[in-house]
């Protein structure tokens, strides 16, 4: 290789480096405190335990434990309508890509590690597929799988749905649920919704960050 073509191959892989971690770390660099405080209204459906959102009724999903990278792609989703759900499309319109990033390491501080041996659980047919990603035991295996493990079923059910019907945009998941019956459907998320160790409504930890 010549000096410039060499020069400009380490320029070319340096720059690809750079916008790959900059994927990774997408929600990096978010700052907790702040992200408390951006958070406080959120708290008022997820950190009551049972929550209910109406028409159609399904469980809030729980936040604690969850991905933080997982989180901040969740809410971009919403900003853009790529998740369609009006109450938080409202919450994230105007949130800027460092709002979500603090609240994603405020909300996603505490998330659950994959096994470091995997789990004996035997997961049903129908899973074979989704534990690449989503882990046997539901630990979602990479920070931007989302854990599913504990979550409430009817929220995964109707999760699973909404990618079928297009309701949620997302290519990959597009791909893994057509194959899915009714009955498929139910079975997944019966097992993964009685996963443990297992995500939690979040909680109201006032005085989490107050030292800092
Ligand atoms: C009025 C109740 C309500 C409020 C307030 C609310 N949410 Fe939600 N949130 C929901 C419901 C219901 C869903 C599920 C929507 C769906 O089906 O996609 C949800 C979904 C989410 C998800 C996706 C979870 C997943 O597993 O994919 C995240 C992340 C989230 N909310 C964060 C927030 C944040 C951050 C705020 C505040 C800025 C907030 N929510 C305010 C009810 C609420
Ligand atoms: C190649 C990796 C991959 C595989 C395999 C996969 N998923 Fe996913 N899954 C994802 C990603 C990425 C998301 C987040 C998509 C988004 O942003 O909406 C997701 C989202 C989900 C959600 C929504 C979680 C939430 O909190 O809203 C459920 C439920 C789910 N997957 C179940 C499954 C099931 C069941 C299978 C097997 C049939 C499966 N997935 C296969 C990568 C995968």
């Amino acid at each position: 290789m010549s000096t410039p073509t060499r020069t400009a191959f380490a320029f070319a892989l340096a720059a690809f480096l750079a916008g790959a971690m900059h994927t990774a770390g997408a929600a990096d660099g978010g700052d907790p405190v702040r992200g408390q405080h951006l958070a406080y209204t959120c708290l008022g459906c997820h950190a009551i335990e049972g929550y209910k959102n109406v028409y159609p009724t399904y469980s809030v999903p729980k936040l604690g434990g969850q991905h933080a990278e997982y989180i901040a792609t969740a809410l971009r989703g919403y900003r853009s309508g790529d998740r369609s759900h009006g109450t938080m499309h409202a919450h994230a319109a105007s949130l800027t890509d460092q709002e979500i990033a603090d609240i994603a390491a405020y909300l996603g501080g505490d998330a659950i590690k994959p096994a470091e041996t995997p789990p004996a659980a035997t997961p049903p047919e129908a899973a074979q597929v989704c534990v690449a990603c989503h882990g046997v035991d539901g630990v979602g295996v990479l920070p931007e799988y989302p854990t599913l493990a504990g979550q409430h079923v009817d929220y995964l059910e109707r999760a699973l749905e909404e990618y079928k019907s297009g309701a949620r945009k997302n290519p990959i998941m597009a791909g893994f649920v057509t194959m899915l019956g009714p009955d498929d459907i139910k079975t997944l998320a019966t097992y993964y919704g009685s996963q443990r160790p297992s995500l939690e409504t979040v909680k109201k930890r006032t005085s989490r960050f107050s030292a800092r």
